[in-house]
């Protein structure tokens, strides 16, 4: 399929806003285009690229009332070469297929998924975010729109990319190390849900636990399974430990908790990294023992918003709190988080080809 372009002429907030005083927020910025595609009478039609502007949907759109919509998120980054790529682009189109199979949604081919987000970032390069650590952020999205009140999948599609010039998930990055809260009063997916796949709903879901953490001074709550038994992930990262051998653990993924490529990554950079990462299912109170008696040195998250996220402290709903090590960031997620963003930015070999250089096509 052809992707037609209506583009108009850059806009002028760019250079105001990819170069302000303060790190750039995450998510924000919009760039000055999109990428649109409709499915319709059972096939894809009409991708374009157009200028970023509202979508017009009815009232009765299945969407708005039953949340059938899912997404990706991704990265691309500037390399040494000025030139920019994106990172591990195949999973995340592989991933939305799997999303949209778990909502009964339709597929998009994973080529044709790429080429649109090539080509709508080749339109927008000049959008590059140019500051230390920032990234341009890629959101693949798609919903349904079909009018329509009956509880069933709906049978018009749109498919659209946009793009956000970022600074990183926390405010503060990789500098400090953040908090996540143990509540057992919150689960973010059921057994036989769609925990596995990054549907919409499953964030609505989790907005409630997200002010429910805040209150207790965290970022985000470290979700448990739904026995209360075993450790499952945070709101938008997988959750890892290392243990004072040196072992990194990820818990093992299963339909309640998102198959992340960040940890899939770390778990193919091992030999690399020279460390032994392994999956396996944690219960809780063996963590918080391991934790406490310093079997257990550092924790954090993995993700591609939240890149390596170290995690200081663990708080409860008591008011009580346990530091993972000395509740600062350890040496070996310092060690992961300077390879794999050296990896991203160009500045470690890819022997893997991780990275898609953005073709100048038309910029
Ligand atoms: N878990 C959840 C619930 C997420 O939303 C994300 C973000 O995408 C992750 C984990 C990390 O996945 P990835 O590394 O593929 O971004
Ligand atoms: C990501 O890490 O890309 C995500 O999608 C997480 C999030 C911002 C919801």
């Amino acid at each position: 399929m052809e992707i037609k372009l209506n583009l108009k002429k850059p806009d002028e907030r760019i250079k105001s806003q990819l170069t302000p005083k303060d790190k750039l927020p995450f998510g924000k910025l919009r760039t000055d285009h999109m990428f649109v595609c409709d499915y319709t009478d059972g096939s894809w039609n009409n991708a374009s690229i157009i200028p970023y502007s509202d979508f017009s949907i009815p009232p009765g759109a299945i969407v708005l009332h039953y949340a059938q919509a899912i997404f990706e998120g991704a990265k691309a980054f500037m390399h040494p070469d000025n030139e920019i790529y994106t990172f591990r682009i195949d999973k995340n189109a592989e991933r939305m297929n799997i999303s949209a199979d778990c909502l009964c949604m339709p597929e998009m081919p994973v080529d044709f998924q790429i080429k649109a987000i090539h080509t709508l970032i080749d339109v927008d390069r000049l959008w590059f975010p140019i500051q230390e650590g920032a990234s341009l952020y890629i959101r693949p999205f798609m919903f349904s729109f079909d009018d329509s009140l009956g509880v069933h999948p709906g049978s018009k599609y749109k498919y659209a990319v946009i793009l956000s010039p970022s600074g990183p998930y926390y405010p503060d990055g990789f500098s400090k190390p953040i908090k996540l809260l143990i509540t057992k009063k919150f689960h973010r997916a059921t057994p036989g849900g769609t925990g596995y796949a990054k549907a919409a709903g499953n964030y609505a879901a989790s907005l409630k636990a997200g002010e429910f953490a805040k209150k207790f001074g965290a970022n985000q709550v470290l979700y448990l399974d739904t026995t209360n038994t075993y450790i499952e992930e945070a709101g938008a990262m997988n959750h890892y430990h290392i243990t004072s051998d040196g072992t990194v653990v990820i818990p093992e993924f299963t339909d309640t908790i998102l198959k992340s490529i960040t940890s899939q990554s770390i778990i193919e950079l091992a030999g690399d990294l020279g460390l032994n990462v392994v999956q396996k299912r944690i219960k809780i109170d063996e963590f918080i023992e391991d934790v406490k008696s310093g079997k257990i040195v550092e924790a954090g998250g993995f993700g591609t918003a939240a890149v390596i996220s170290p995690v200081g402290t663990y708080v409860f709903e008591d008011g009580s709190s346990i530091d993972v090590g000395n509740g600062q960031i350890g040496p070996i997620s310092k060690k992961i988080y300077e390879y794999y963003t050296g990896l991203q930015y160009g500045k470690i070999k890819d022997s893997r080809g991780w990275l898609k250089k953005v073709e100048k096509m038309h910029v």
